[in-house]
């Protein structure tokens, strides 16, 4: 149904409404652009994809080898997934995602923000729970998809702001230790967020030891930048 506010020159429309065993999840499209909302809550949009680029590129490039296997964490419109699948040093990347919608709809309307990666022969999708994977046994030390080159997690707001209470323990001692266990040897950590958290910076200096921050300015006025964690 045609959601229309006063002063709109775009109609609001809602492409699709789907109840999940979380709550409900809303794709709507405006002009050319498409946003996703959780449970009434604004979780990701297409208008600009930069930082989301940042966090892939960022990790891939400071891991600095060829053929890297690359996880995503939360997909989203696919804009990190984009990134990852077209990067000439990624041999391979999984991408992690929950929502079975979403899925559905990068194989739909929004395809076209990860250039149809999921099409591609080097890309896996996961639909599974991004925390069974990271606190589950890893596979055997000979299968290749046990760990990873780097990983790039943003399946949130933020480690402060999570879409669900669940998601809060990835951002723990506990969650960063698990993650660093999933990660090959010389592989990076990157975590995405829509603010920047000192406290979070210092609990994953104290898992990791080697933490850089980066800042990209976001377009809304007076907003705060965008951070990407990168951690090794
Ligand atoms: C902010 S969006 C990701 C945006 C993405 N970087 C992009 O470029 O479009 C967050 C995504 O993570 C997914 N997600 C949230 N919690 C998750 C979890 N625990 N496991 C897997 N996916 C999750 C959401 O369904 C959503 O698709």
């Amino acid at each position: 149904m045609p959601v229309k506010r006063e002063g709109d020159k775009v109609a609001t429309v809602v492409v699709e409404r789907v109840e999940t065993p979380r709550g409900e999840l809303v794709l709507r499209r405006r002009g050319d652009d498409f946003e996703i909302i959780s449970n009434g809550t604004f979780l990701m949009d297409t208008r600009d994809g930069t930082s989301e680029r940042l966090l892939v590129r960022a990790a891939v490039d400071a891991v600095g080898r060829p053929d890297l296997r690359v996880l995503i964490g939360g997909l989203g419109v696919g804009f990190s997934l984009g990134e990852a699948a077209a990067h000439p040093s990624v041999g391979h990347v999984t991408v992690v995602e929950r929502e079975a919608p979403v899925i559905a709809w990068q194989h739909g309307p929004l395809g076209r923000f990860s250039r149809h990666a999921l099409d591609a022969p080097h890309v896996q999708v996961r639909h599974e729970d991004l925390l069974d994977w990271v606190f589950a046994t890893a596979g055997p030390a000979d299968d290749p998809l046990a760990t990873y080159d780097a990983l790039c997690l943003d399946i949130d707001n933020g480690p402060d702001w999570t879409v669900t209470e669940s998601n809060r323990s990835l951002y723990g001692r506990e969650g960063l230790t698990a993650l660093r266990g999933r990660l090959a040897p010389g592989g990076v950590l990157a975590v995405w967020s829509a603010a920047a958290s000192r406290e979070f910076e210092e609990r994953l200096a104290g898992v990791f030891g080697d933490v850089r921050v980066e800042e990209v300015p976001v377009r809304v006025p007076r907003g705060v930048p965008d951070v990407v964690f990168l951690a090794r």
